[in-house]
């Protein structure tokens, strides 16, 4: 495959974790725990490939409401992950950005994730997103709630853009949802608009080098024509 035919901006809502676990008698947690592994072989085939940005919706502002304890084994999960992880990332010269709204986690989950983005933060590879606490109805209101604090009274498509947590990244290519759903589910309504979806049937954590392979093929497939 030409890189020509690569997507830029690669966006996967890694969905069936839960799932995946509950077919093999394991608690949720161990669906999580599976999903992060997937997340890490996905982080590196992606940048292997030279793909120029990877966005994971890996905490939705809804998943709050889940039973107490999935919540926090979540977010201790993704805060020793990610932070065990970043030597990693520094050495594929990946830099990382977290889109959402981040203030709500614990200040211990908060610093962590927050410093593993500043240590990253000069790197020149591939950028990696990480959706945390994050709906895409919730981006756009803060987008318009700076643009109104910036006074403006015309607002451009541009402008929504440029205040939106994605702000400087550019808008996804090929959204990937895994586990058989069909659904947006509120992740990254505003870049979307001309996105290609591919949907694959697998859980998340079955969700390999093949299978990615699979959807960079359909995706390669299709002519995109945005309208015209
Ligand atoms: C969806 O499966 C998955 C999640 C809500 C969590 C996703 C988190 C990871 C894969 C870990 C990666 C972490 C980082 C920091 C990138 P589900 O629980 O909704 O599954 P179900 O629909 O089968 O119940």
């Amino acid at each position: 495959m030409s890189d020509i035919t690569l997507p830029k901006h690669i966006a996967i809502i890694m969905d069936g974790n839960g799932r995946w676990a509950k077919k093999r008698l394991m608690p949720r947690t161990a669906g999580h725990k599976k999903g992060f592994d997937t997340f890490v072989n996905t982080v590196e085939t992606c940048s292997d490939m030279g793909i120029e940005y990877l966005t994971v919706y890996a905490f939705s502002a809804e998943n709050w409401n889940r039973e107490q304890g999935e919540v926090s084994a979540l977010m201790e999960l993704m805060s020793r992950g990610i932070t065990k992880y970043t030597p990693d990332l520094m050495r594929r010269n990946i830099r990382l950005k977290l889109l959402g709204d981040i203030d709500r986690f614990a200040e211990k989950y908060r610093n962590a994730l927050r410093g593993a983005e500043d240590y990253l933060a000069a790197n020149t590879g591939m950028t990696l997103c990480i959706c945390l606490s994050y709906g895409g109805r919730q981006e756009l209101v803060y987008a318009f709630n700076r643009l109104a604090q910036q006074g403006k009274t015309e607002i451009t498509a541009e402008d929504i853009s440029a205040n939106l947590y994605t702000a400087g990244v550019p808008d996804p290519d090929l959204i990937i949802r895994t586990s058989g759903e069909y659904r947006i589910s509120n992740f990254l309504l505003w870049q979307s608009a001309y996105a290609e979806y591919y949907f694959a049937d697998v859980f998340w954590p079955d969700f390999d080098e093949k299978e990615l392979q699979k959807a960079l093929d359909a995706y390669t497939k299709r002519e995109r024509r945005y309208g015209r």
